[in-house]
């Protein structure tokens, strides 16, 4: 089954919409909003059958989201860490970026990756300081041991006032067991045998090898006490209302927000 991709659901059209404090509608669909949400949600759920255009629909949401604090893309400089087979790496170069994908597993890389797609790790990019105006990041946070040693360099490579995108599953969300979500509730090894039982493959991911319980109050401390970069927005990715507003709860935000996006802004020397 395909998706069916709503109109104005392309790539924003013209003017400049820079803000440090809230997204405003672009030419997509506004965000946040319930008709996204739901866009989204019915995107996901197709994510196994239609996976191409599942992504391609994120990735058009995720750079509506990019531009909206940041303003047109076409032009920058975009580095995208750990973006899988670079469907987000496209997207920014067919709005006129120069986007650029590391990626250190070239398994998920898959047949037919971005052209000059790099390997490379995200605590080690092969990148000179400040070369990114924009440093892009989804999902990758919550698959990295050492999460502030990859915020460091994710930081490095953006130029003082660029722009760092940087979003999570924490691992009290719903979804945060990834493919054994929600079994995670009752614990890794639980929701990991439950998984191989029920599909009879094993699990992709395992706790503390690929995959880490990355909280949102300690994630939000340590950027938070940085002194390089300033946090323009702590949001959840996904949610219809009070995007902003249920992350600031803490006990409850771990649960609530499914996915942390943080817009972060590289501080001046
Ligand atoms: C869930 S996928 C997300 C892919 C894509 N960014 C997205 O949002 O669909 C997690 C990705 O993080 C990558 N990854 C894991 N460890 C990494 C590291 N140390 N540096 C950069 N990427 C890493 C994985 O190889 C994988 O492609």
């Amino acid at each position: 089954m395909r998706l069916r991709v709503p109109r104005g659901w392309s790539r924003p059209r013209g003017g400049s919409r820079i803000s440090d404090t809230a997204p405003r509608p672009s030419g997509g669909i506004k965000d946040p909003s319930f008709r996204r949400s739901l866009t989204l949600f019915r995107a996901f759920l197709h994510e196994q059958d239609d996976p191409e255009a599942c992504y391609a629909l994120l990735a058009r949401d995720s750079v509506d989201q990019v531009e909206a604090y940041d303003g047109p893309v076409a032009g920058r400089t975009v580095v995208d860490v750990g973006g899988g087979s670079g469907c987000f790496t496209e997207e920014f170069r067919r709005r006129g970026a120069h986007a650029y994908l590391f990626e250190p597993d070239a398994a998920e890389l898959g047949a037919k990756p971005p052209d000059g797609a790099v390997i490379a790790d995200g605590y080690l990019l092969p990148l000179y300081d400040g070369v990114a105006d924009v440093t892009f990041s989804s999902n990758v946070l919550e698959h990295v041991a050492d999460p502030q040693t990859f915020v460091s360099e994710l930081v490095r490579v953006t130029r003082p006032g660029g722009l760092i995108y940087l979003s999570f599953t924490n691992w009290l969300s719903p979804w945060g067991g990834h493919e054994w979500a929600p079994w995670h509730y009752l614990g890794a090894e639980r929701a990991r045998a439950r998984y191989r039982r029920r599909t009879g493959r094993a699990a992709k991911h395992t706790l503390g090898e690929n995959l880490f319980a990355v909280h949102i109050g300690p994630t939000l401390r340590q950027v938070r006490a940085r002194d390089d970069v300033r946090v323009v927005s702590a949001r959840s990715r996904y949610w219809p209302f009070l995007a902003e507003t249920v992350v600031k709860a803490p006990g409850i935000r771990e649960v609530a927000t499914w996915n942390l996006l943080l817009i972060l802004r590289r501080c001046p020397p």
